[in-house]
């Protein structure tokens, strides 16, 4: 009746094919964690603290251009006693001088594409224009 042959083989098969997202998973690149690089030019901290930024850079962003472009306040943040002038370009990555390395890492994970860049410069694009300018 039964084949031995054929039952083990069978179950080991039937195994993996249960499993398969398990060590897909192990393997694949796709659920790895992004790990934004540190600002490399050694700053400690930022405009507010880690989670914070982690859970609403985007709400303080709105905040500052709503700020600067409709009630005129330019005025500075000072982080680490060093000034800053509110902006994208002139706070962020002034310290996160890389969008590659520092805002994609995260925004590809989450697979959000901010549309700001479309205008603003980023620190590499800023400074080949400069070169042929
Ligand atoms: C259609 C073009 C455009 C897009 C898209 C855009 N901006 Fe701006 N943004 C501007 C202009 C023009 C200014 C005014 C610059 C000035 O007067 O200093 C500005 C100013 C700002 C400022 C205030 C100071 C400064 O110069 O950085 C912030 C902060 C800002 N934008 C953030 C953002 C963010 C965040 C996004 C994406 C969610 C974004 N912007 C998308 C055009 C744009
Ligand atoms: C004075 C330098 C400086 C400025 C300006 C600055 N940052 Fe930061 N930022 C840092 C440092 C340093 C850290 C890491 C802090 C830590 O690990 O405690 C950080 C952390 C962050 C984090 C969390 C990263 C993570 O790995 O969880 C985000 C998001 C962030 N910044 C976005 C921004 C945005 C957006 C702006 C502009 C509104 C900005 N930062 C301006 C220095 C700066
Ligand atoms: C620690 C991870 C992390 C880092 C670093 C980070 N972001 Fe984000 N960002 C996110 C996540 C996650 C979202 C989507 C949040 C949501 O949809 O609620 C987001 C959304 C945004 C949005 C809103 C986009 C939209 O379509 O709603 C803007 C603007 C933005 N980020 C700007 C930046 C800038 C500029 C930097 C680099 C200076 C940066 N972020 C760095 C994780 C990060």
């Amino acid at each position: 009746m039964y084949n031995k042959g054929t039952i083990i083989p069978g179950l080991a098969i039937f195994v993996l094919f249960v499993t398969f997202p398990l060590w897909f998973n192990a393997f694949s690149t796709a659920s790895t964690v992004p790990k934004p690089e540190l600002p490399p030019g050694g700053e400690k901290e930022c405009v507010a603290s880690s989670a914070e930024m982690r859970a609403s850079h985007m709400v303080l962003l709105n905040e500052w251009r709503d700020g600067v472009l409709r009630d005129g306040k330019r005025e500075s943040v000072t982080v680490d006693g060093k000034k800053y002038r509110k902006g994208l370009q002139m706070a962020c990555m002034q310290c996160h001088t890389s969008k590659e390395k520092f805002c994609d890492t995260c925004h590809e994970y989450a697979s959000v594409d901010p549309y700001c860049w479309d205008c603003h410069l980023t620190p590499e694009v800023a400074a080949i224009k400069k070169e042929t300018l």
